[in-house]
């Protein structure tokens, strides 16, 4: 039969369920749908009631179309007010040989540090290890040496961000597996292995926010949010044409294009200004010219890439960023990835699910043809749906999925459930 694994992803502008069953040979999806979300602006919870019933609303229409309860998932958010930071700690090592009792032990001592109490860790990411003083040691399990020293990358949050959306999930009837952030669940989802080596930054724009984080040597070493996404560009278009954000949402979402009417470094897009047919609030249609739009459009796009451009400035101090994937809803606006890649200089791809996906099922060694995505679920795999689908990922690697030596995720599912309980501290 297998294990079943629920996927609660609730971003700003809507909750998406998955549902999947796998054993070590085979997996499937079973259920995937999203539905509206409410009471999350700008990534932060501004009213817990209604947060409480979009969840409730999605888990009973979940429920009644499976006929199956659900009691138990894992929650991808956006968190509030994420800060990263570096920590280490040394121990000595007891035997000749580097037990896993050891690296637990170098481990907590790294996260042994103050949280301010209005904080909260919610990931531990170990990334490297340094045994009698040779760095860079992904696993250092069965090696021989004296002195062993764990580096961590710590992940908070606000606590009451976190302790708010706990208690959301269980007035809705389920109880949390574990929190999983939106940029480290839409990171894993979109980057290979290789990516993860070279130094990868990955940016997921989201509705009302921009989730960042950025690989280096095969671990996530940073990571931030920014509440800024394709909503204010909606918002923009309808306070500057005038017109419902709905109508808005559809004009941009139909129309819409990122690249000005101008030559922009070594791009040119001229197309023949056109003039588009909109809603107005007194919903008497009007006529506005194309390049209206555009320019609107790009003002907030040129705004996400100085950010984008600031925060990789920033990070460039200490991780090198080689190539940039963008990926979330606002990554499929027309010649958005074009306008990054000249405005970044340097390569820049859109970061759909599936690559992170079919990357954990040749680490679990299922072959392609026994991951069965059911057809009408495809929309799983678009760029929206990052974050859904790399929390399943994020789940199966933290192990789970209890498969006996299956070394998938390595050393980070290995300690996946015993991070778990310090985190409890
Ligand atoms: N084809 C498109 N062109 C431009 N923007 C789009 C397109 N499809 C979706 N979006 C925008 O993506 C945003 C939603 O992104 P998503 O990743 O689903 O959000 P969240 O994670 O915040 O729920 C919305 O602002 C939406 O308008
Ligand atoms: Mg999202």
């Amino acid at each position: 039969m297998g294990e079943v694994l629920t996927v609660l992803d609730i971003g700003t502008t809507k909750i998406s369920v998955f549902i999947s069953k796998f054993d070590n040979r085979s997996f499937e999806s079973i259920f995937f749908k999203s539905f509206p979300s409410s009471g999350i602006k700008r990534g932060r919870i501004v009213d817990m009631e209604s947060l409480t019933s979009s969840i409730k609303r999605a888990i009973q229409d979940t429920e009644d179309i499976l006929k199956m309860k659900i009691r138990r998932s894992f929650v991808c958010s956006s968190g509030n007010e994420i800060q990263g930071l570096y920590s280490d700690a040394a121990v000595k090592i007891r035997k000749k040989e580097i037990t896993e009792e050891d690296i637990n032990l170098a481990i907590e001592s790294a996260t042994a540090m103050q949280i301010p109490s209005d904080r909260q860790a919610v990931h531990i990411l170990p990334y490297e290890f340094v045994v009698d003083g040779i760095d860079g040691i992904r696993d250092p399990l069965g090696m021989k040496g004296l002195r062993l020293e764990a580096r961590v990358y710590i992940i908070t949050a606000s606590s009451s961000h976190i302790q708010n959306l706990i208690t959301c999930c269980n007035k809705a009837g389920i109880e949390v597996e574990e929190v999983v952030l939106h940029g480290v669940a839409s990171a894993e989802a979109v980057v290979s292995e290789h990516d993860k080596d070279m130094g990868t930054m990955v940016v997921d724009i989201g509705g009302g926010s921009s989730r960042i984080a950025v690989f280096h040597d095969g671990y996530l070493r940073h990571l931030s949010n920014y509440g800024i996404g394709g909503n204010h560009i909606t918002n923009d278009l309808a306070l500057g044409l005038k017109i419902p954000f709905k109508e808005a949402e559809r004009i941009k979402t139909q129309f819409g294009v990122a690249l000005p009417d101008v030559n922009f470094g070594s791009l040119s897009f001229r197309e023949k200004d056109r003039e588009i047919e909109i809603i107005g609030m007194d919903k008497i249609p009007v006529k506005i010219p194309m390049s209206v739009i555009k320019e609107i459009i790009y003002a907030r796009c040129e705004e996400i890439l100085d950010l984008i451009k600031k925060e990789i400035s920033t990070v460039s101090e200490s991780i090198s960023v080689s190539s940039l994937v963008i990926t979330g809803g606002t990554s499929q606006m027309r010649g958005f990835i074009q306008l990054a890649e000249s405005f970044l200089s340097m390569p820049v791809r859109i970061g759909k699910p599936d690559l992170g996906l079919m990357t954990l099922m040749a680490e679990m060694g299922i072959r392609d043809e026994y991951v069965i995505i059911d057809e009408q679920l495809h929309e799983c795999l678009t760029p929206q749906f990052s974050s859904t689908i790399g929390t399943l990922i994020y789940a199966i690697r933290a192990g789970s999925f209890q498969q006996q030596n299956s070394g998938i995720g390595g050393i980070w599912s290995r300690f996946a459930s015993w991070i778990k309980e310090i985190m409890r501290i």
